[in-house]
């Protein structure tokens, strides 16, 4: 398995772009299924869960074809298939995703339950219980979902608890149903919104984008002619750029991003002592120099704290002036990058869901493991300001999420190199 090697040094700085969010770019790619004529979608990012949703897509018999501007067509006439095997779904439990389009347009679909992962157990109940209220046959069986329906027929959901992939899931298979579906308690993530703006540019009736009540106006099908679509920028991925350069007291512009999908991150940067100035699709921070300044938050649904920051802010933390309490309410595992922190020398405990972390000067290098996506990522962060080198293993998990990260360090000073197994 290939490794990443860093050596700690100077501040980041300089220039980056930010590519297409993952986040998004996997409903959209599975909500093309929905659609009655091909459909391009542009400013994918080149990922490995990308590669596995085309796979996954590909298997269907969907046709799927690049452009001379890297964009992909996504052609659904040919599909043969309305199932995804487990071999794919363990490889990226996103995979669920297909289950609402393959339903609403095919009326069948038998995709693999999900299992638990590093971060928690991630049940898909809210999904299951919303399609079934909206008419269709459900029933688990050996591993397998097994779903069917005539045409699903509009109705009110009360989401249980605020699901990103599940609201993504209802909201799709909502667009082809009989009459209105309303999704109340939805997730307001900006990926949702940008899921929905390209449903609606297909022709769904989808309003209330952007809060947590969806109100879906059932269409018979979703026929666009020659769309293409281009992705939003991944947040996450500007997020993680953006603390590196704090963390290691450096100047960096970000550009090709949205700033208005940042407001709290932005806010904790500030709160630490960062210089920020926006643009329409730019970032600039500065931290002249400075150390960081400990700050305490709690991960929540969108516009709170993402979670998927949490594991990054804890390394400016770890290496902050002060402090710090950060308490994980999303998922119910995600501290496992604390232990690889504290073998670089953080000073950081955890009582239940919440970590107390109290600043040091440095963090010494060592081999560590990187154990999910966003912890990879602190432990990078880590590598890039710890004194010496920080052998980083099982890097498979950032490159599912993101897209050539040592040339984009590298490109901002940072000492990082890939060793192929
Ligand atoms: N939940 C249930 N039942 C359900 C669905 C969710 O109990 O049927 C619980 C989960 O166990 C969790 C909470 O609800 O405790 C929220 O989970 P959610 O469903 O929102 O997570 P997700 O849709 O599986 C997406 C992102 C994650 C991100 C979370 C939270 C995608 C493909 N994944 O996951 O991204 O952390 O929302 O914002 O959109 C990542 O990119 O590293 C990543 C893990």
């Amino acid at each position: 398995m290939d490794k990443l090697i860093i050596q700690g040094g100077g501040p980041l700085s300089g220039e980056i772009r930010i590519s297409g969010a993952k986040n998004a770019a996997l409903p959209i790619l599975a909500a093309a299924l929905l659609a009655e004529n091909p459909v391009v979608i542009g400013n994918l990012p080149h990922l490995h869960d990308i590669t596995t949703t085309m796979s996954l897509l590909g298997q269907m018999g969907v046709q799927l074809s690049v452009d001379e501007k890297m964009r992909v067509e996504v052609d659904t006439s040919t599909i043969t298939s309305f199932k995804a095997p487990y071999e794919l779904v363990k490889t990226m439990r996103a995979s669920i995703i297909v289950l609402g389009p393959l339903l609403a347009r095919f009326g069948s679909a038998e995709v693999s339950l999900p299992g638990g992962c590093a971060i928690g157990s991630r049940p898909v109940d809210i999904h299951l219980k919303g399609l079934e209220a909206m008419g269709a046959k459900i029933r688990v069986e050996n591993g397998y979902i097994h779903a069917s329906c005539e045409r699903l027929k509009g109705t009110r959901l009360m989401l249980d608890m605020v699901t990103v992939t599940g609201t993504e899931n209802l909201m799709m298979a909502a667009t082809l149903a009989e009459g209105v579906t309303t999704i109340e308690n939805a997730a307001c993530e900006p990926e949702v919104s940008d899921l929905a703006h390209f449903l609606n540019k297909l022709g769904a009736k989808i309003s209330g984008i952007g809060t947590d009540t969806l109100v879906v106006e059932g269409v018979d099908a979703l026929t666009e002619k020659d769309l293409v679509y281009n992705i939003m920028p991944d947040r996450i991925e500007a997020g993680t750029y953006l603390v590196a350069a704090a963390v290691t007291g450096g100047k960096i512009k970000i550009k090709d991003v949205d700033p208005s999908t940042l407001d709290m991150v932005l806010s904790k940067l500030r709160d630490a002592g960062a210089e920020i100035t926006t643009g329409e699709d730019w970032i600039e921070l500065n931290m002249h120099g400075k150390r960081a300044k400990a700050v305490s938050f709690k991960t929540a649904p969108y516009p709170a704290f993402p979670t998927d920051m949490q594991a990054q802010f804890l390394v400016l933390n770890a290496l902050a002036e002060g402090t710090s309490v950060v308490t994980e309410t999303i998922f119910e595992n995600r501290f496992m990058h604390v232990h690889e922190l504290q073998r670089l020398g953080a000073d950081i405990k955890l009582e239940g869901n919440t970590a107390i972390c109290v600043g040091k000067k440095t963090l010494h290098g060592a081999t560590v493991m990187a154990t999910d996506l966003r912890a990879s990522a602190s432990l990078v962060i880590a590598g890039l300001v710890s004194k010496g080198e920080t052998i980083i293993e099982r890097i498979y998990h950032i490159d599912r999420g993101y897209e050539c990260i040592e040339e984009k360090l590298a490109l901002l000073g940072g000492k990082i190199r890939r060793v192929p197994s």
